[in-house]
């Protein structure tokens, strides 16, 4: 069996060029009309591969071989931030596909069903949380507390969407296929990851009001200034992290949004997002726990009123054992190396209703989320071929 990574890397190619940004930036928002796009297009290659395609409410794609069900499934997302990279999500897309095609051409015939997911939301831009798709599919969101920037619902981007929900039980199997969005790999020189569990991630959007006024007329004394409130906030979600005691804390305010934005008015009203993650579940909430009580003392010190929306703050995921083993099975000789996922995949929330596991393949210097995101097409067709093997294996277990 031969991945065909001149097909694949043409693919990639043409799928980054839907992209609201100039290349090599990929932005492509999820509802966006270049997500529409690129969406269809994905739908016709599964259409060309034979596979019996079918769209859920939201956006879910679901491209299916059929076999024996309880089938296996694998797939990741082909939404981008803004000025992201063109491989974070499409390699576990496109080359899920690729693995799929491989095992055709192969003469391979699985006795389970094999069916290629294409998660409509990985990313939180538009509505402020991320796998939204995945989250509706195993049952943690209904869709309706959903609000993008201009408030506009998730029943207005897609019209009334019915429910989308997935049974325990519905894939034997789960595998995504994906980036390491990491340094480790590449640093070891060795080709696979494999995942054995999924940091725990927690978004909170954090609201500050002070009180505004003219920037040459308000005393620095008589003022409660919510931008500087908030910039010390964003230090004591930076000062918790570095200082709780394990290197897999991570956190980051990564949006602060500041009213009334004149560069002659005082800050009365700021909004900023940030995001805390740990692979030990307690030991996030006990560094959620040190920012709320640093807003409370900011607050009374300034005199600024500080009020937390908790978007979500869900709990780690453990791999599948089985899935794992058939994982090492597949690389075939492969060097692999067992790890954390410290970003989240939709496979955190799929690990909720089938047994689950992660690939990964190295990207360069481990950047990810920037343009110069980078994964080479040896170390695709590596991922690929692992892939296939573990998903073959697993369909006829
Ligand atoms: O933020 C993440 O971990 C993912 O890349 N959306
Ligand atoms: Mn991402
Ligand atoms: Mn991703």
């Amino acid at each position: 069996m031969r991945v065909d990574i001149d097909r694949l890397s043409r693919e990639l190619e043409t799928l980054a060029g839907f992209s609201d940004a100039p290349a090599p930036a990929v932005t492509r928002v999820v509802y966006s009309e270049t997500d529409r796009r690129a969406r269809a297009w994905v739908r016709e290659l599964c259409c060309e591969a034979g596979l019996a395609v079918r769209e859920d409410g939201i956006g879910n794609i679901f491209a299916r071989w059929p076999g024996e069900e309880p089938g296996i499934a694998t797939g990741s997302h082909i939404d981008a931030i803004p000025h992201a990279g063109r491989y974070d999500g499409t390699v576990g897309v496109l080359g899920g596909l690729e693995a799929i095609r491989m095992l055709q051409r192969a003469g391979v015939r699985p006795r389970r069903s094999i069916e290629l997911v294409v998660f409509c939301a990985e990313e939180p831009t538009r509505f402020g949380i991320g796998c939204f798709g995945s989250r509706m599919l195993v049952g943690l969101l209904d869709g309706s507390e959903l609000r993008d920037r201009e408030g506009k619902s998730l029943r207005d981007w897609v019209g009334n969407h019915g429910s989308v929900r997935l049974p325990k039980g519905h894939y034997a199997a789960f595998i995504e296929l994906h980036i390491e969005q990491g340094p480790l790999l590449e640093r070891s020189g060795i080709p696979l990851g494999i995942v054995t569990a999924i940091a725990a991630p927690a978004t909170w959007h954090i609201f500050i009001e002070g009180e505004g006024g003219h920037a040459g007329a308000v005393l620095m004394p008589d003022r409660k200034d919510a931008f500087c409130a908030a910039a010390e906030a964003a230090l004591a979600v930076e000062r918790a992290a570095r200082s709780s005691g394990a290197i897999d804390t991570v956190g980051t305010t990564g949006v602060c949004d500041v009213f009334p934005g004149a560069v002659n008015s005082v800050p009365s009203r700021v909004r900023i997002e940030m995001d805390v993650r740990d692979i030990d579940g307690a030991r996030r909430d006990r560094v959620l726990g040190e920012i709320e009580a640093a807003c409370a003392e900011i607050a009374a010190r300034r005199g600024v009123t500080i009020r937390k929306q908790v978007i979500h703050a869900d709990p780690p995921a453990t791999c599948d054992a089985r899935v794992i083993a058939a994982l090492e099975k597949a690389a075939g000789g492969m060097p692999y190396q067992k790890m954390v996922s410290r970003a989240y995949h939709d496979s955190l929330f799929m690990a909720r209703i089938v047994p689950a596991g992660m690939l990964f393949i190295p990207c360069r210097g481990g950047v990810s989320h920037r343009p110069d995101e980078y994964a080479a097409p040896e170390a695709i067709a590596s991922g690929v071929a692992a892939l296939a093997g573990a998903l073959a294996s697993l369909a006829n277990d």
